[in-house]
């Protein structure tokens, strides 16, 4: 069962009463999104590029997708989103998230409408944007594609520790190009040392509110 719940910064979250725990930072859902995965991730990883791969983990409520649909479709970028999801959640839960607010209508719609589809194929949203939810876990996730950024959004290690052992992040990180960006929302001794295991360099940025610091790391050529 998914609880609407407000965060500080005025844009709601969900809380996962199996797991016990808020899909984004109580303090403040959208800012994280925008703080730790559009700013630290896509800005960083698309600057003079016309084309950009993301692989994410836990797709959740979209709302790092369609934050990062408008900044490609501002910026005449094409996007190539894929999301694995484990628990997808029905589109009537993601309609009372209120996200709506904070993206332009067409691409409010576009997604809302394609989401169910995205759950079963990849779907063409605009001729700058796929989108793909392939509804499995991350362990058994396979693929030949590799990617340009990834957005690591699971749960915390406190609430799914299995999700931030080292075997699965290092297969996470086996998805991304040599040069590719791999950020995420925690930083902890144990993460860095795996990340860097997997060929990185890694960067300690300021967190989103309510977090100190944040883990960027790009991928050794
Ligand atoms: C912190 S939430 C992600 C929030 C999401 N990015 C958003 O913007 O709403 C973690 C997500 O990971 C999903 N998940 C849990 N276990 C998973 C697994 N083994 N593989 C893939 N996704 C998983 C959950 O269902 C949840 O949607």
């Amino acid at each position: 069962m998914n609880i609407i719940t407000p965060t500080a910064d005025g844009s709601n979250t969900l809380y996962n009463e199996t797991i016990g725990e808020h899909y984004h930072s109580k303090h403040g859902a959208l800012q994280e999104s925008k703080h730790v995965f559009i700013d630290a991730g896509l800005k960083f990883a698309s600057a003079d590029r016309s084309e950009i791969s993301i692989l994410e983990v836990g797709f959740g409520t979209g709302l790092n997708f369609i934050l990062s649909f408008e900044y490609c479709q501002a910026n005449n970028i094409k996007l190539n989103y894929t999301s694995i999801e484990a628990f997808p959640l029905t589109s009537e839960v993601i309609e009372q998230t209120g996200y709506s607010a904070y993206v332009p209508e067409e691409i409010w719609s576009d997604f809302i409408s394609s989401y169910p589809d995205a759950l079963k194929a990849p779907q063409k949203l605009t001729p700058l944007c796929t989108l793909e939810i392939p509804h499995t876990t991350l362990a058994e996730y396979q693929t030949n594609q590799k990617f340009d950024v990834i957005y690591y959004d699971a749960f915390s290690v406190q609430h799914q520790p299995e999700m931030w052992s080292d075997e699965i992040i290092a297969q996470a990180c086996s998805f991304l190009k040599p040069g590719g960006t791999f950020v995420t929302y925690a930083i902890t001794g144990k993460l860095k040392r795996a990340v860097k295991a997997s060929g990185f360099t890694i960067e300690k940025l300021p967190g989103a509110p309510g977090k100190r610091e944040m883990l960027r790391a790009v991928k050794e050529m």
